[in-house]
């Protein structure tokens, strides 16, 4: 699997499909732990994430950490992390939907390599990629899709959101956010 997975990195590495190769300091392509049954789909590395090479080590990534070890989950262990775009653009505007294409099959081929079990769909920019549907996030997070090879896809707010929202009362996104992180781990539990 690291074999297969570095093929694709090394690709993405000297990859010039799009304007975005101009402007990176680093391409992201993954964080965590490959040989794992979840995997999680984010927006596209910003700035912290450009300079280090890795996803989600800024403020909202310290954040998205956080949650998941509030249910046992780290990315030492248990998780894969990857962007729908691998490369920042400029000012962390929304990727364009060419940048979306140009990127589109190494998110596949990682999708294709990991085959996990639960696959989470991290923000709307992943949600429109993912799942073709007429609903932004609020509507359909927390509730289970079909994924590929007989996964199980859950869309969850993205921690960026979480931290502009400071509310942690019955019904707010962080509250919504940890019903839906302890609807996660009691599917993982229930995989073998
Ligand atoms: N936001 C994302 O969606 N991905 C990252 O890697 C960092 C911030």
């Amino acid at each position: 699997m690291r074999h297969e997975l570095d093929k694709i990195k090394e690709k993405c590495l000297s990859c010039q499909k799009c304007e975005l190769a101009k402007s990176r300091t680093n391409i992201v392509f993954e964080g965590g732990v490959p040989n794992s049954k979840l995997m999680l789909i984010g927006e596209a590395p910003g700035y912290h994430e450009d300079m280090q090479g890795v996803p989600f080590v800024g403020r909202a990534g310290q954040l998205l950490d956080k949650i998941f070890q509030s249910v046992g989950l780290t990315r030492e262990k248990d998780i894969y992390i990857c962007n729908t775009i691998k490369c920042r653009p400029p000012d962390n505007r929304n990727p364009l939907e060419s940048e979306k294409m140009a990127c589109r099959e190494y998110l596949d081929a990682q999708i294709d390599i990991l085959k996990p079990r639960i696959i989470l769909i991290c923000g709307n920019v992943a949600l429109q990629s993912m799942l073709k549907l007429p609903y932004g996030i609020s509507k359909v997070r927390g509730k289970w899709f079909d994924g590929p090879y007989n996964s199980k896809m859950m869309p969850i707010f993205h921690p960026s959101y979480l931290l502009r929202n400071a509310s942690r009362e019955k019904g707010s996104p962080k509250w919504l956010m940890w019903q839906d992180i302890q609807e996660i781990r009691r599917v993982y539990d229930s995989l073998n």
